[in-house]
């Protein structure tokens, strides 16, 4: 896992002339919110903020952002922040008036940079895939700049996303794929993770011990892969004895296909992602 992971504390000023509207303000966008105001990217006034309900406007309001009608978002800041759920993107489109040289932003799954320019009618859209970890600060984002996009838009947009963890700057042809290892890849990992607490439970172990003994499993892998160079097939090798018990387990997972199944998913989670896409199209 590269050092670079650990969200940045930047000067408080260091993006003064920058101001951020959001536009929808579900889990994601205040995760993103709250790592710039807390690592000093943004001020919280520096925030306008448009949800559709009552709720999400009042969590924002708690937080000292200031709320907006929803043109009135569209039209507030240097910077604008698509996070409202991609299937409501066609409706709500036609009722922002957006400035072209706006930097939009999208987090929206399915939605290409081709096809949010066009309904916006702006020069340059990034688009941004990060997971779920954002709201623990450590998320990895898949981010695609275009090359036309000058380049304070394209700073910004690394430090918005800095915030919530780790940047990998990718092309947008290979937005699908990040997505389908690091945005769903947590899920992969928390039913690995489920199924290892039902596997203990089978073994008769209590259910406390079951949930605990699987977590640390999580952590201490997690911790080895913070700690520096981080070979997972060379830390699997290191505890597998020829003949041993480790190497018994890895057997019978080998026997399902374990490897070529997680490929299966993946791929299906890359599929589908493309077609929601084109869907949008
Ligand atoms: N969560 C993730 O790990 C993750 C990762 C990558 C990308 N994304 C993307 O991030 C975006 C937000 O996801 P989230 O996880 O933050 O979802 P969320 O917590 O469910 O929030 C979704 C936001 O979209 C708004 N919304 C839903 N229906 C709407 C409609 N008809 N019109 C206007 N606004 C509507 C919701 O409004 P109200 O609740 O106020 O009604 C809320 O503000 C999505 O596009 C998703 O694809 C999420």
């Amino acid at each position: 896992m590269p050092n670079s992971s650990s969200p940045q504390q930047v000067p408080a000023n260091a993006s003064a002339q920058h101001t951020l509207a959001v536009l929808g303000f579900g889990k994601l966008a205040s995760a993103i919110v709250r790592g710039c105001v807390s690592t000093g990217v943004l001020k919280a006034s520096d925030i306008v903020v448009w949800a559709r309900s009552d709720a999400r406007m009042a969590q924002a309001h708690s937080m000292g952002l200031k709320l907006v009608d929803m043109n009135t978002c569209a039209q507030s800041g240097h910077a604008l922040l698509l996070s409202i759920k991609p299937q409501f993107f066609s409706e709500l489109a036609p009722q922002l008036c957006v400035a072209a040289n706006t930097n939009v932003m999208s987090v929206m799954a399915g939605w290409s940079a081709e096809h949010i320019g066009a309904r916006l009618k702006v020069k340059h859209v990034i688009r941004a895939m990060p997971n779920v970890a954002a709201q623990v600060q450590a998320a990895v984002t898949a981010l695609s700049i275009p090359q036309e996009c000058p380049a304070p838009a394209r700073e910004f947009a690394m430090k918005l996303f800095s915030a919530v963890g780790r940047v990998e700057l990718l092309h947008e042809s290979h937005l699908d794929a990040a997505t389908a290892i690091s945005s769903s890849g947590i899920a992969y990992l928390c039913l690995f993770i489920e199924a290892l607490e039902r596997a203990a439970l089978q073994l008769g172990l209590p259910k406390d011990v079951a949930k605990n003994l699987s977590l640390d499993v999580l952590q201490g892998v997690s911790k080895s892969a913070s700690a520096g160079a981080f070979d997972a097939a060379a830390l699997r090798a290191s505890v597998t004895s020829p003949h041993g018990t480790t190497a018994a387990a890895l057997a019978v997972l080998d026997a399902g296909e374990f490897s070529q199944l997680i490929t299966r998913a993946a791929q299906a989670a890359k599929d589908r992602a493309a077609q929601l896409g084109q869907a949008n199209q």
